[in-house]
């Protein structure tokens, strides 16, 4: 029977197929175990769609995106294509994704597993029962900003030229996402910027109080130089619920967070766009890490972080909040059991596969579900 529920898969390069690979396990299974099935297409971004047809990203493909309910990619770049000219490189499809679906909230929860305090490189007191949600812009800054290029200037030197540039509704729109979100947390945003060096950042800082004074009074916010975020989310992370930043600014402070939760392999991330006049908002859902060309073809990758993102993707588009439980609890259930992946292994666990850890969520999940 088809499904009304939509998904668009791009696995894209490095360790994305073959994490991807153990959520598509997952996917089958919530079709067979709980009759919660989705319409899945695949298809090619980043290198493997420039190897195919020569550009990061196929108009059809983009087409697709646009189509469906959600879109869950892997991870794009690798060295093969490095030398490539910056208009077509792996993460320029990416990018166009990001921008062409206007994707302008992206969500990345830092949580650490009680089980994985001791694999966090920080002090277990500092992270034990951290859970902080980084609200990154995600289509505007220097990302995106023009003028950008690189020049010859008359004296035979090059100028390298990027613009960060926002604008008061770009800025208000994703403070609305963080405060809302603090909402339903635990009350409370920090917004981050550098509004002592940056005329942005000056107002980004207007805006975000503007948005908290006019809509969301009831929310505790503080205002952070960006420096000094990164600075206290390594000495006491867990002073934060809901971290409010740029695009380039969240892409550093959520390594930065990712690390506190023990790897880099296990933190998701939702893309959300503003919601249509039906409540429906486009998604994609994808890991924080990369495409790891040092790992990828062995196997050893950790799927963790882009099962969870399918999890976010059941919690924020498709309203299935049980079979999102379900899925976190089966990856936390594991991973007490002892079992890890190479990037979160430690003293005295069974050290196990990508394959494997598919295996020991899916067999957690029938586990759960015969309950
Ligand atoms: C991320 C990545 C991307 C970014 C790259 C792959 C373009 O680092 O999603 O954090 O810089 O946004
Ligand atoms: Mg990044």
């Amino acid at each position: 029977m088809a499904s009304n529920r939509s998904l668009l898969i791009l696995p894209g390069d490095g360790i994305g197929p073959e994490v991807m690979g153990q959520v598509r396990r997952v996917v089958d299974w919530l079709g067979m175990a709980k009759g919660v099935s989705f319409e899945v297409e695949e298809d090619l971004v980043g290198g493997a769609a420039i190897d195919a047809h020569g550009v990061p990203l196929t108009d059809a493909t983009m087409d697709k995106a646009l189509g469906v309910d959600a879109v869950l990619l892997g991870a794009v770049g690798g060295p093969k294509w490095d030398n490539l000219d910056f208009s077509i490189k792996p993460e320029r499809g990416l990018l166009r994704l990001r921008k062409d679906m206007e994707l302008f909230a992206n969500l990345r929860p830092a949580i650490c597993f009680n089980a994985l305090t001791e694999a966090s490189s920080l002090k277990p007191d500092i992270v034990g029962g951290l859970n902080i949600m980084i609200v990154r812009e995600l289509t505007g800054g220097v990302y995106f900003g023009e003028p950008r290029g690189i020049e010859d200037l008359p004296n035979g030197e090059r100028r390298g030229i990027n613009t960060q540039v926002y604008t008061t509704s770009e800025i208000r729109r994703v403070a609305r996402v963080a405060f809302d979100l603090a909402g339903k947390r635990d009350g409370r945003v920090t917004s981050a910027e550098k509004a002592n060096v940056m005329e942005s950042g000056i107002l980004w800082r207007e805006e975000v109080q503007w948005v908290h004074d006019n809509e969301f009074p009831n929310i505790e916010l503080d205002h952070m130089y960006a420096d000094n975020c990164a600075m206290q989310l390594v000495r006491a992370p867990k002073q934060f619920d809901v971290i409010v930043t740029d695009n380039l600014f969240g892409d550093l402070l959520s390594d930065a967070a990712a690390m506190l939760t023990g790897s880099l392999g296990m933190l998701p991330s939702a893309s959300l766009g503003a919601p249509d006049a039906t409540g429906k908002a486009k998604a994609m859902y994808e890991p924080v890490h990369g495409s790891a060309p040092d790992i990828a073809g062995q196997g050893i990758a950790n799927p963790i972080a882009t099962i969870s993102s399918f999890a976010m993707a059941l919690r924020y588009t498709f309203d299935l909040g049980s079979e999102a439980d379900l899925v976190e609890q089966a990856i936390e259930n594991v991973l007490a059991s002892g079992k890890r992946t190479g990037d979160i292994m430690q003293a005295g666990m069974t050290k196990i596969s990508t394959e494997e850890m598919g295996t020991a969520i899916v067999a957690e999940l029938d586990k759960l579900a015969a309950r």
